[in-house]
């Protein structure tokens, strides 16, 4: 029997130990959250991806009437930094919320369905993306690669 190494790699900082290309990158990311359409569970996400031209492409979770229609902060920026830009790898992404009944302490997790669309964009520029994730206090999580955040991913090497 062996041991399959599925560990994550998360690295924890402290706010103020943030490189400034972070912070500013996390700040984008908080000004996306407030910009949240989230009438029905109130929790706002904001998502800022760096490109490697350097644009900052953002995004907020947008709700809908007919719930699954909706769509996650983290995917609205990814799709809209792909349409926008279909030939530019992403370099980062700062992922972070808002719960208005209770500050947030720890970073947000980003849905299974998140990790799987950012990992294509990772595969499809073979080019890591840092993925920082934030509360609205306590530690901020970095890792190196969204392949950290997915183990044993399906990808398109198993289609036909
Ligand atoms: N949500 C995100 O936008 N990103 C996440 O990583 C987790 C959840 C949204 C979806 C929904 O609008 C609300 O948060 C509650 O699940």
């Amino acid at each position: 029997m062996k041991t399959l190494e599925l560990t994550s790699k998360i690295f924890e900082y402290e706010r103020e130990e943030l490189p400034h290309e972070v912070a500013m990158l996390l700040a984008k990311a908080e000004d996306a959250a407030k910009r949240a359409y989230s009438p029905y569970s109130r929790f706002q996400v904001g998502a800022a991806i760096l490109l490697n031209n350097g644009v900052v492409v953002t995004g907020s979770n947008q709700e809908n009437a007919v719930y699954p229609c909706g769509l996650c902060a983290e995917r609205t920026a990814a799709f809209s930094a792909s349409a926008q830009y279909p030939e530019v790898p992403f370099s980062k992404i700062a992922i972070t919320a808002i719960n208005p009944d209770e500050p947030l302490s720890m970073p947000v997790s980003p849905c299974g369905s998140c990790r799987q669309v950012l990992y294509e964009y990772e595969q499809k520029f073979n080019q890591p993306i840092e993925v920082i994730l934030s509360g609205q206090t306590g530690p901020i999580y970095i890792l190196r690669c969204v392949a950290d955040l997915l183990p044993y991913t399906f990808h398109a090497g198993f289609l036909p």
